[in-house]
């Protein structure tokens, strides 16, 4: 590591107690030593974050305990689980939510872009449902705000399931086995398509991110990571500018960017957010995936247009994707803004790898 990142590391820490220790010692510490010493603490005492203006960071955390579920709730979880995987919930009786979140795949397909319904593709990559409990603005526009609503979109949508609302209520309402196990769960004898939304909103609750070494860094301290993961964090935090967007337990701010990956003008445009509100400067924006479980979720952004974490590294450190200055002929939408937040950075060869090997400890 070269000596201006540690002079950076050093200054960065939030108490003097290192700079302290480092003049004690005559002797500068080896770099990754150091730098173990500054993540010693809680992430309440790492070094600071470097921040734009307008950035909202909320610090690392692990993820909240999952509480354990009451028999009822278990009964629930369990039947969520079942119509999850149902495929005949669908209008061709062979696509289920779970061909498209495939819980060994993080919750996600491992396409660029989902197959649904007649093998119709999709605009937008599947994302891992493991966080749909704690986002606030569903889809990667945010154009859903809960689960139970959220469910009806896929079971009717030509693209993915095609199912046929009323359809569905009366061949579940034909189904012993249903019948029984909604049976106790439920106010009327008849089930409902909001009853069958209620079950899979459960279930979806129930998820959580996998348990990795990331978690065990806040209980036994950065022991658990490389010297390389180590450098990755650093680099997360300060130089490489990615807690302007990415901190918190998810490691999301929960809100909306143009990253320039919305290939506007073009025949593969996604306007994103703009397509909710209708404002210039959400135009090309999507909601800050988390980064929880990476490895599990590729490719990524929201058309899948990165097979690996490694061009994603790169892109970021060139500063983002174009964004053209002038709008495209016929364009309802304005031409994409720059997100004030993302920025060149400059990053060597080893930066980018150490990234890499932090982001895959997620
Ligand atoms: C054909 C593939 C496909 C099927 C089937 C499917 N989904 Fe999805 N799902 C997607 C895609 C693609 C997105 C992202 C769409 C977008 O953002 O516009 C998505 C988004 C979601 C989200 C939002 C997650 C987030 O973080 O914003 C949830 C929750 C979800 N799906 C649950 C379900 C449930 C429940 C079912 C079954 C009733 C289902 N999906 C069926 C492909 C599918
Ligand atoms: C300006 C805010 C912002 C900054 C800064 C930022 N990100 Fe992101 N990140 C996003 C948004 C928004 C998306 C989704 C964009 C899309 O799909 O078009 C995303 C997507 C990602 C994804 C894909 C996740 C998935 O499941 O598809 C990864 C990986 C990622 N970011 C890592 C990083 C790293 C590493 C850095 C620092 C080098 C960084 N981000 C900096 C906002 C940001």
């Amino acid at each position: 590591m070269p000596a201006s990142t540690i002079r950076r590391a050093v200054l960065a820490a939030s108490t003097g107690v290192l700079l302290v220790a480092l003049r004690a010692t005559g002797a500068p510490a080896p770099p990754d030593a150091a730098l173990r010493a500054l993540y010693a603490g809680p992430p309440q005492s790492w070094p600071r974050p470097w921040l734009e203006p307008g950035a909202r960071f909320t610090e690392f955390a692990p993820v909240p305990e999952t509480p354990e579920a009451s028999p009822a709730d278990a009964a629930r979880i369990a039947l969520g689980q079942r119509l999850f995987e149902e495929p005949r919930l669908s209008g061709s009786g062979q696509i289920a939510c779970a061909s498209c979140h495939n819980a060994e795949m993080g919750f996600t397909d491992g396409l660029r872009t989902s197959f649904g319904h007649d093998r119709q593709r999709g605009r937008r990559n599947a994302p891992a449902l493991f966080a749909a409990r704690w986002t606030h603005a569903l889809f990667w526009d945010g154009r859903e705000a809960s689960l139970e609503g959220q469910v009806l979109g896929p079971l009717s949508d030509p693209l993915e399931m095609a199912g046929d609302r009323a359809r569905v209520e009366r061949w579940i309402n034909r189904q012993p086995g249903y019948r029984q196990a909604f049976a106790g769960l439920i106010g009327s004898r008849r089930i409902r398509l909001a009853d069958i939304a209620a079950m899979i909103a459960a279930y979806e609750r129930s998820l959580a991110p996998p348990r990795n070494r990331w978690d065990r860094v806040f209980a036994q301290g950065p022991g658990v990571l490389s010297d390389q993961e180590l450098r990755g964090l650093h680099l997360f935090r300060t130089k490489a500018g990615c807690a302007n967007c990415h901190s918190g337990a998810l490691l999301t701010d929960d809100r909306f960017h143009n990253l320039g990956l919305g290939f506007y003008g073009t025949a593969r445009q996604d306007l994103g957010r703009w397509l909710v509100t209708g404002r210039a400067q959400d135009v090309g924006a999507f909601r800050t995936p988390t980064l929880r479980g990476l490895i599990h979720t590729r490719p990524y952004m929201h058309n899948g247009f990165f097979p690996f974490l490694e061009p994603v590294v790169m892109f970021y450190a060139g500063g983002g994707g174009p964004n053209p200055e002038r709008q495209a002929a016929g364009e309802a939408a304005p031409p994409p803004q720059a997100d004030p937040l993302l920025k060149p950075r400059d990053l060597t060869r080893e930066d980018r790898e150490a990234l890499v090997a932090f982001l895959r400890v997620l």
